[in-house]
């Protein structure tokens, strides 16, 4: 019997791990049956692949969420073996961590959280308190926007634009360069718009800004609200 753990990463709060048996007979396994494999997989798209056209195509979802995050998720899985991480949850990797570590590991929770903040049909408004806290710090929803994708556009290079919160609920719009996370500045994400050229460079090119003023069409505000 070989014991295989799974971890299933869902954004920040529902981090969650599960465990199963699998059987295997074979003798080459045999020698390593006391082994326990433990590694991170992406998180779930909970949606198909053409869901979120026009605003990201079909093409864009198979290769940022396909190829590039899964490439986050193996080096990450490579690179903490033998290392102090290799047990740890992905979260204080990315508080704990530096160098190729904290890039894979800050990119595999960055678009965790960024693939689960769509839907189709998404958009709207926020909600809740996370509504009421937007319209405090910002003044209306419009002018948070307007900061937001100001905030994206300006960004030099790679990087995130992230909406976070502090442990008293006031909200912040951080910039963030490559792997940058909120985490490590003490707050919360609750939302990141991804500006690397890799997120939208096949369906708007150089046009950044196109980009993320379509980003507000397909998000999923159910979730993004609860990160709140
Ligand atoms: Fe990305």
């Amino acid at each position: 019997m070989k014991a295989i753990h799974l971890y299933l990463l869902s954004g920040l709060t529902s981090l969650t791990l599960l465990s199963f048996n699998q059987s295997n007979a074979n003798n080459k396994d045999q020698l390593t049956k006391n082994s326990v494999d433990m590694k991170f997989e992406k998180v779930a798209l909970p949606y198909a692949t053409d869901a979120l056209e026009p605003v990201i195509s079909k093409q864009t979802v198979e290769l940022h969420y396909g190829k590039h995050h899964q490439a986050y998720i193996d080096n990450l899985n490579k690179l903490i073996v033998g290392t102090k991480f290799e047990n740890a949850d992905l979260e204080t990797i990315v508080k704990e961590s530096d160098g190729a570590i904290f890039n894979n590991a800050g990119q595999a929770l960055n678009h965790n959280l960024y693939f689960t903040s769509f839907k189709k049909n998404g958009g709207g408004e926020p909600k809740g308190k996370l509504a009421e806290a937007i319209n405090e710090q910002f003044g209306s929803f419009d002018k948070f926007k307007e900061e937001f994708n100001a905030a994206g556009v300006s960004l030099f290079g790679s990087g995130w634009v992230w909406l976070a919160k502090d442990k008293n609920g006031k909200l912040s719009i951080l910039k963030e360069s490559n792997a940058g996370n909120p985490l490590t500045s003490g707050l919360t994400p609750v939302l990141g718009f991804d500006v690397w050229e890799h997120s939208y460079y096949l369906d708007y090119q150089n046009r950044r800004a196109d980009h993320l003023k379509g980003l507000w069409n397909i998000i999923d505000w159910d979730v993004v609200s609860a990160r709140y």
